[in-house]
């Protein structure tokens, strides 16, 4: 009696073998669904068939294959069923991606259908958003670049007419012509800057730098047209401030900008500082003012490409609005971060860290 069901078992084991190898090679989930419902149903059913026939020589073969049959057909109905709910919504996946393929960057994928394939959309769709933002972004970019190099060269483009018609004599617009191109110089630097810390092809040499002497050659720096426009400018640098490690050139260009920027939104009679003290592991920097300083809600927008307050863009001599998403792409290629928040007595302060050197205990 032993044999028999031992060749049954045997028998059945190895065909479900053969069909779970079979359902791996089908080219479709449907399929490998038909196959997998067909395998569970139906080889029950061949065994215990297999076995009546075998064991007790029963006479019931017919009525046992006609339930086999109508069991596999009600599996594999069930196995399309089940392969077209998911297959419905995994479609619809694959559609959204090919019109994003096609540039409509608007198009989503519904996230309905089995947990998994909601994710799936709802994976897809995120990743969807954030390619519609960065062509956004970069449309944005061009269209600012676009703009602010068109304005100097439609004012240089018309002086020099102005000069060929004999309207003014060249002399006469020599300084202004030089303003304009040394202004069109400082944005494609700054652009090409941009470029180049998107592209990570920033060459940081980097060395154990003590803050207090590059902070004060930087005030020194700017010190002339602070006078000039009846600002104080000040250094103040902590007696136990480590050394950082950066790349110094990098870090002046940095504060430059911040105090190129404290320097034109602070009054006459106002004052800037720089502060430098330990941080928490790292060193911070802070530039702060007696300006207007940023609004609260503006305090992020600050460092996005091209932003400038309202105010800002009315004021003669406005850069670019460049100076600060510079400054935060050189600030995080070191492994710091930048911040601008309101100071506490009115005005803005710009703040940054670094590293401190890797040879020196953290404070
Ligand atoms: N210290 C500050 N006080 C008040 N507003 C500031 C200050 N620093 C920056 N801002 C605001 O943030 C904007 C962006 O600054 P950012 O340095 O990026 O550009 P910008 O100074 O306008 O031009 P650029 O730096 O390219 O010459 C400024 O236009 C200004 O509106
Ligand atoms: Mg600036």
């Amino acid at each position: 009696m032993i044999g028999p069901a031992l060749v049954v078992a045997g028998a059945t084991l190895a065909a479900g073998l053969v069909l779970a190898l079979v359902a791996r090679r089908l080219p479709t989930l449907r399929l490998r669904l038909v196959a997998l419902a067909l395998g569970a149903v139906v080889l029950p059913l061949a065994a215990v068939l297999l076995s009546g026939v075998l064991m007790f020589d029963s006479g019931h073969d017919l009525t046992v294959l006609a339930v086999a049959s109508a069991s596999g057909l009600a599996a594999m109905a069930g196995a399309v069923l089940v392969a077209r709910s998911v297959l419905v919504p995994v479609r619809r996946v694959r559609d959204a991606s090919e019109q994003l393929a096609r540039g409509e960057l608007t198009a989503r994928a519904p996230e309905d259908g089995p947990a998994e394939v909601a994710e799936l959309g709802a994976a897809f769709n995120h990743m969807a958003g954030e390619l519609e933002r960065l062509f956004d972004a970069r449309r944005q970019l061009v269209a600012h670049a676009s703009h602010d190099l068109r304005t100097p060269l439609a004012s240089l483009q018309a002086m020099l007419e102005a000069i060929e018609d004999g309207l003014r004599p060249a002399d006469a617009y020599l300084p202004a012509m030089h303003d304009q191109v040394r202004h069109l110089g400082r944005l494609v630097d700054d652009l090409f800057e941009l470029a180049r810390i998107d592209a990570g092809a920033l060459t940081l040499e980097m060395r154990e730098v003590e803050l207090g002497g590059l902070v004060e050659c930087c005030v020194r720096g700017v010190q002339a047209s602070a006078r000039a426009r009846g600002v104080r400018v000040e250094s103040r640098v902590d007696d136990a401030v480590p050394r950082v490690r950066c790349a110094p050139d990098q870090v002046e260009r940095v504060l430059l900008n911040l105090l190129t920027n404290a320097l034109r939104h602070t009054p006459s009679d106002g004052a800037v500082a720089v502060l430098v003290a330990s941080d928490d592991g790292a060193v911070r920097i802070s530039v702060e003012d007696t300006g207007e300083g940023i609004a609260p809600e503006s305090l992020d927008q600050a460092f996005d490409r091209f932003w400038r307050a309202d105010s800002a863009r009315r004021r003669d001599g406005a850069g670019a609005g460049l100076g600060l998403a510079i400054a935060r792409g050189l600030v995080e290629a070191h492994g710091g971060r930048i911040w601008a928040e309101q100071r506490p007595g009115g005005g803005a302060r710009v703040s940054l860290t670094l590293p401190i050197a890797a040879s020196q205990p953290a404070v």
